[in-house]
Parts: C-alpha cells; sequence; structure tokens
C-alpha cells in the first residue's frame, strides 16, 4: 500500500500549497492538481500512481542518453567522493572541469577551443551578451553593443536570456527586453506558405537581419544569436538557403554569429551540433541540456580562438558563477558524452533512427488536420490546423486551445507531447527504438483523431 506521505494527493496538496512552478499560472494548476513524476527509464516516466508515459520530449529536450544511465549515477558518486565542491575562481582548477573542457573543444567545430561554464542555458545566454560585448570593448570597437535576435526565439529565462529571446509574453514581464538587444523576423515558412516559396522565405529572413545592421549601424552590432532550429518556438526548422545567407551577412559587416546549441547541441539534430548539420561557422555556442543529458545542471559558451584572443586583450573578465564548472556535474557530462561516443548514439540516429522518425512524421501530412510537418534528427512538429481549404484555415479562432486539447489526450494515452501555437512538438531521446517510435507515433495519432472528433 502507498505510504499516505507519498499519496498523489498529499503530493499535489503540498505542491499547490508551497511550490510555485514556472511558466504556470497557481491557482489555476492547484484547481487541477500536478503531475507527480515519480520514476523513468529509458524513454519512459511514471507518475506516483503508477501510470506509465512515454516521454516524445526527453524531459525538457535534454535527456539525450535516455533515463536511468547507470555510468552516470556511478561517476557523479565517485566525484561526490573525491571532490563534491570546488571552484574555478582564483586561478584554480579541478580534473574533471579541465577533462571536460578539452573534450568539448575536441567535439566542437573547428576553431572553437575553449569553454566558460555555468549551470544553464539562461546562464550562457547571460554570459554571450556580456562575452561580446566585452570582446568589441576589449579589441578596441566599444561602440558594437547591440545583438540581434529573432521573433519566437528562447534564449532562457533571465533577463538577458529572455530579452534575447523573442517570447512576447516573457517581454510583458519584468521590464523587457533590457536594451541594446533587437529582434528581427524568424524564418517560419508556415507563416508565409500562401505567398512566398521556403526559399524566398529564406532569403527574406536573411535580408532583414541585413537591413537591421543597416538600420542601427553595422559599427554598433555585436553579435546575432540564433538557435539553429527554433525549438520552443515550435521546432522550426530554417529553409536550406537560409543558414548560408545569414553567414555571409555576418561576415559581410563583421559581426560575431552566435549558435544556441542548447537543443541542438549532443546529437539532437543528427551531427554532434546543429552547426554541423546547417553548416554554420559559430563565433561562440552556448550549450546545455544534452551536455550532461539533464542529469545535473551544467551549461558553457564554447568561443572561437578569435574571440579567444579578444578577450585576453582585454584583462580580467569580471565574470564568473559559484558553480563554473561544478566537479560533480562535470562528471556527470563527461560520463554522459562517453555514453553518446561508445554506443555510438548519434551514428545510430543518423543512420536509422531519425530517418525513420521523420519518415513516420510525414505519413501525418495527409491528415485532414495537420497542416504541415517540420522536422530534423530526433526533432519534430506537427502543426494542427482546422482544415486544409486555403489561408482562412491555417489558423484557429482562438490560438493554442486546439494544442492544449491535444496535449491532454495525449497524457491520456500515455504520451508526453508538448504545444506549441497549436503545433505538437516531439524532441525524444536519443535512444529511442523504431519499436519506441511506432508507439509515440500510434499514440500521438490517436490522440490528434480524438482532440478533431
Ligand atoms: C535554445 C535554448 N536556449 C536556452 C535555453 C535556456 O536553458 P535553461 O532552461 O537551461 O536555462 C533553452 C531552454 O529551453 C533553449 O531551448
Amino acid at each position: 500500500m502507498q505510504n499516505l506521505h507519498n499519496s498523489n494527493a498529499h503530493l499535489q496538496e503540498l505542491d499547490a500549497r508551497h511550490h510555485l512552478h514556472p511558466f504556470t499560472h497557481a491557482p489555476s494548476l492547484a484547481k487541477r492538481g500536478a503531475r507527480v513524476i515519480s520514476k523513468a527509464e529509458g524513454v519512459y516516466l511514471w507518475d506516483v500512481e503508477g501510470n506509465q508515459f512515454l516521454d516524445a520530449m526527453a524531459g525538457l529536450w535534454c535527456v539525450n542518453v535516455g533515463y536511468g544511465r547507470q555510468e552516470i549515477l556511478e561517476a557523479v558518486s565517485a566525484q561526490m567522493q573525491q571532490l563534491p565542491y570546488y571552484n574555478t575562481f582564483f586561478q584554480t582548477t579541478h580534473p574533471p572541469v579541465v577533462e571536460l573542457s578539452a573534450k568539448v573543444a575536441e567535439l566542437t567545430p573547428e576553431g572553437l577551443n575553449r569553454v566558460f561554464f555555468c549551470s544553464s542555458g539562461s546562464e550562457a545566454n547571460d554570459t554571450v551578451l556580456r562575452m561580446v560585448r566585452h570582446y568589441w570593448a576589449s579589441v578596441g570597437k566599444p561602440a558594437k553593443h547591440i545583438v540581434i535576435s529573432r521573433e519566437n526565439a528562447y534564449h532562457g529565462s533571465t533577463m538577458a536570456g529572455a530579452s534575447l529571446g523573442g517570447m512576447k509574453p516573457m517581454h510583458k514581464q519584468g521590464g523587457l527586453p533590457i536594451g541594446g538587444i533587437e529582434h528581427i523576423m524568424q524564418p517560419h515558412w508556415f507563416l508565409h506558405s500562401d505567398e512566398l516559396s521556403e526559399e524566398e522565405v529564406g532569403r527574406k529572413a536573411a535580408q532583414a537581419l541585413e537591413d537591421k545592421i543597416v538600420e542601427v549601424g553595422a559599427e554598433n552590432v555585436a553579435a546575432f544569436i540564433g538557435e539553429p532550429v527554433q525549438g520552443a518556438g515550435g521546432v522550426i526548422v530554417p529553409p536550406s538557403n537560409y543558414w548560408s545567407l545569414i553567414q555571409d551577412v555576418c561576415n559581410k559587416y563583421n559581426i560575431l554569429l552566435v549558435a544556441d546549441e542548447v537543443i541542438c547541441g549532443f546529437g539532437r539534430t543528427g551531427s554532434w551540433f546543429g552547426s554541423n548539420t546547417f553548416d554554420i561557422k559559430p563565433d561562440l555556442m552556448a550549450i546545455a541540456k544534452g551536455l550532461s543529458s539533464g542529469y545535473l545542471p551544467i551549461g558553457g559558451v564554447v568561443v572561437s580562438d578569435k574571440v579567444a584572443e579578444g578577450l585576453d586583450a582585454g584583462g580580467d573578465f569580471n565574470h564568473g558563477y559559484t558553480y563554473s564548472g561544478h566537479p560533480a556535474c562535470a562528471a556527470a557530462a563527461l560520463a554522459n558524452i562517453e555514453i553518446i561516443q561508445k554506443d555510438k548514439i548519434i551514428e545510430k540516429v543518423a543512420a536509422t533512427t531519425a530517418p525513420y522518425l521523420q519518415k513516420k512524421l510525414a505519413e501525418f501530412a495527409t491528415h485532414p488536420n495537420v497542416g504541415q510537418v517540420r522536422g530534423v534528427g530526433m526533432l519534430g512538429a506537427l502543426q494542427l490546423v482546422p482544415g486544409k481549404k486555403g489561408k482562412s484555415q491555417k489558423f484557429f479562432e482562438k490560438a493554442d486551445e486546439t494544442g492544449v486539447r491535444c496535449r491532454e489526450h495525449c497524457l491520456d494515452n500515455g504520451l508526453v507531447m508538448r504545444a506549441v501555437d497549436d503545433a505538437m512538438i516531439l524532441s525524444p531521446p536519443l535512444v529511442i527504438t523504431e519499436a519506441e517510435i511506432d508507439e509515440l507515433c500510434e499514440k500521438a495519432l490517436k490522440s490528434i483523431d480524438q482532440t478533431f472528433s
């Protein structure tokens, strides 16, 4: 029998009374009660009442190696016994952070060789903002301070992260965005597909960067930041011409290019980084999530030799976190990367499971209420629509409601999917098998049918 103090009702009641959840309206959650997840293994989760869910979101896009990997637990436990904590300030280092720095430098694209560590993707992007401004000041161009980002981007929830992000509901709260950040159009073909081809949207979105640089003056622009694939914005896979055009604009105007690899990094798109998949040559990369598969919190900013040399010229970089390069988190990341390499997870994703997932998702395109299927690697989106007879049937009268309804059906059917602007999003653990992909797609189809029945 279940211990009363661990019962669903008791936990929900305490949760409602004392726990403030991220991105949540507390009274609404209190009324229905939070889902209490108490166990996980492989690609599955269980709630405290024993209900099983296939986790098609890998937690929050992060559990790349799947749940329950003993190797990570053992590495963290050994590190905790040896050195549970020490900092990396004041000319100090420790073995796991040294080893992890070298490993990340080995895996990231050529020319990116130094890493600044933090505890999350948000902190990574806060670091990016200060770092790019400090870089330009250090090389004698202090006026270059503006960072250009995109509408609907997600770069975290801290003041800088949320300001860099392009989420309007976030900007409405807390006086954002902070100064010196500009937003341009996102390369989201679905929004323009009645008037423009995919390539034209790619060109238009890259032109928007050039226009913004000219408007504010290249002498004032520090960097452009973008997720290789916009994740939280709805898995927006850019048109194939987009990134090379963006790269050209950044080169033309001497603007640093920042790839936010927090979701795309560590195998999500079928190669180590989204920058590999889309042939981006970033000057800086923000990393987190898949770096440790979420087992412990760790993030970082990887910088090119050019940026590192510029920073070197600027004296102390007065920035750092108590937990920058935390030894246990670094040990978790090292063990996680070892699993990815030893089990050839990215090779398997690229060769078999991602093509299989994308093929199965493509079959949804014939569904009367799926208006677009997007995806790359182990990322996917099924854009729900009221119908398919022209422009008027692309969007629901009331946005978001249908997606939320579908998400509820998914949960009732034992599937965790996320709804973004009436698109159903998925980003499963990279270790998902073909049989589990079948299960995922069957449950998704049943849930979509129920939503429209
Ligand atoms: C692309 C991207 N950048 C940054 C972040 C923020 O990361 P964190 O939640 O670890 O602060 C996220 C989180 O989803 C993300 O998707």
